[in-house]
């Protein structure tokens, strides 16, 4: 049987184990309880007789690929194109009332190790930036108790209308730095697209207006998302209907807007996420395209943890008195440690099936350098008896939204991808990072790891080197400051699971 039959898109299937133990964004008690219960699957258990595995993985293949169809239908039905949908939940709490505060839903407060990455704060409150009453309701219900450093530092300038090109590292809150004080400046009351929020990929975009729709939560403000991969007539229907606040990526804003149905002559705000790869050669001339639709005076907010020389032209052009943030004293994430395994190309993996045994793992993103290999390597976990899915930009993107959605709510433990998961993808249970196949460059290499170690928590990440890849090793070392160490036989669980 064709393997492509067998394994629907972006499913290594590997459906024998149901992940019972996985923590989604679960409350933090049972993240807790469900890392402590979970051990993966070991060696012992995967050397059942060949036939009985063929058997059962036949059998459950059958019914995953039923359950695929099945909720893919559901999907389609249910939820249409995201960016139709504005989410806007009616507030039972008085904004006015004295004791606001108190009638909110907090989520539990998140007990886990965090670094100094974000625990460095100068101790400013939310409630410093005389924000909104209904954003407050927003941030506080979203868990967040006070801002990062980033938040700190961009959040009053962005409110005096100062453009601003800021670095912090992976993982420690860039999203609201900018998304507050987008939330506060837009006038509700006003009919036009007031901010654009441009990320590089669609995933992003989702995960970005998401971040945005819960933070204005209380707030009147419309937010649409869109993306490339979607219905462009849905696009321009919603477009007829009121939106203040559009997410979405370059390509699919500027159709709209070259169309004129999206106009952006009103839109005083331009946050650019991911910034550095907003402004690489695949994006910049679109991106250039649509700074030239909107007003002169726009701010513009550019964010990124890596800045590469290549961002100077584009910040003299338009940036020229931006106000700089730079956190990045040191690149690499504190609670992250790096390991390395030196291996042959042929044993990488069989030394991934010793890590799966090996490891307390969460949550696990592999990260390999094409689309062929993401394939051949979720096939390859799943034949070992662990869960996988898989994602990457050749996939339909029906598919890369149902995974990438079952994924973040714990539906599988691994996912085996392409750099379209590198930048931005926030997903906290995550606490193990392989590096599959070892990335070109060191940017790349720092976003990668970013994808564990979520908000100062622990995590790990390991580069399987081949010969080949040992000069790059060193290299990447260099740039970054950083030490990756050799993989010791036993690694202590405290550095990555507290
Ligand atoms: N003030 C805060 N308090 C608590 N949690 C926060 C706060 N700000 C952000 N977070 C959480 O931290 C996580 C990481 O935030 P975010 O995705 O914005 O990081 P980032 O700096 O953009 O990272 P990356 O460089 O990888 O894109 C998110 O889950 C977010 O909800
Ligand atoms: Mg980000």
């Amino acid at each position: 049987m064709n393997s492509r039959d067998r394994y629907p898109p972006g499913m290594g299937n590997g459906g024998r184990n149901p992940n019972n133990n996985y923590y989604g964004r679960s409350t933090h008690q049972q993240q807790q309880q469900s890392q402590q219960q979970y051990v993966q699957r070991n060696a012992v258990q995967n050397q059942q007789s060949h036939q009985n595995q063929t058997y059962h993985r036949q059998m459950i293949m059958q019914q995953q690929q039923q359950q695929w169809t099945r909720r893919n239908q559901m999907e389609s039905e249910s939820s249409g194109n995201d960016s139709t949908k504005v989410t806007q939940t009616a507030s039972v709490v008085d904004p006015s009332s004295q004791d606001w505060k108190s009638q909110l839903t907090i989520p539990s407060t998140d007990t886990r190790y965090r670094t100094e990455d974000v625990t460095a704060t100068k101790g400013n409150e939310f409630e410093d930036y005389f924000l909104k009453r209904e954003l407050l309701m927003g941030i506080y219900e979203k868990g967040f108790e006070r801002p990062s450093p980033i938040q700190e530092e961009s959040i009053p300038i962005a409110l005096t209308g100062s453009d601003i090109l800021a670095r912090a590292k992976n993982g420690t809150g860039k999203t609201a730095a900018f998304c507050i004080p987008i939330l506060e400046k837009i006038n509700q009351d006003k009919n036009v697209i007031q901010a654009v929020i441009l990320v590089p990929t669609r995933e992003l975009a989702l995960q970005t207006s998401q971040v945005c729709k819960e933070l204005g939560k209380h707030l009147k403000i419309q937010v649409m998302v869109t993306t490339g991969g979607t219905s462009l007539k849905d696009d321009i229907m919603r477009l007829y209907q009121p939106v203040h606040l559009l997410v979405g990526t370059p390509g699919r804003i500027l159709d709209l807007t070259k169309k004129g149905i999206c106009v952006l002559k009103d839109c005083a705000m331009l946050a650019m996420d991911e910034a550095d790869k907003l402004l690489s050669p695949e994006f910049q001339p679109s991106v250039g395209h649509l700074i030239r639709f909107m007003p002169p005076t726009r701010q513009i907010l550019l964010f990124s943890a890596t800045f590469p020389v290549t961002v100077k032209d584009f910040k003299d052009r338009y940036l020229s008195k931006a106000y700089i943030i730079n956190l990045m004293d040191e690149l690499t994430l504190k609670g992250i440690t790096q390991y390395y395994a030196f291996v042959e190309e042929r044993q990488k993996v069989h030394c991934l099936n010793t890590l799966f045994s090996k490891l307390q793992i969460n949550q696990s993103i592999i990260f390999c350098n094409s689309v062929n290999r993401v394939e051949l390597l979720a096939k390859k976990i799943t034949e070992l008896g662990y869960s996988c899915f898989y994602i990457h930009a050749k996939m339909l993107q029906d598919h890369r939204n149902r995974v990438f959605h079952d994924f973040r709510n714990g539906a599988c433990r691994n996912l085996v991808c392409t750099d379209l998961f590198t930048r931005g993808i926030d997903i906290q249970a995550v606490n193990v990072v392989i590096n599959f196949d070892f990335p070109k460059n060191s940017e790349t290499y720092l976003h990668r790891v970013g994808r564990s170690g979520r908000f100062g928590h622990l995590g790990l990440a390991v580069n399987l080197i081949t010969y080949e890849d040992r000069y790059n090793l060193y290299r990447m070392e260099q740039e970054l400051g950083t030490e990756i160490k050799q993989i010791p036989s036993q690694i202590d669980q405290a550095i990555y699971c507290r």
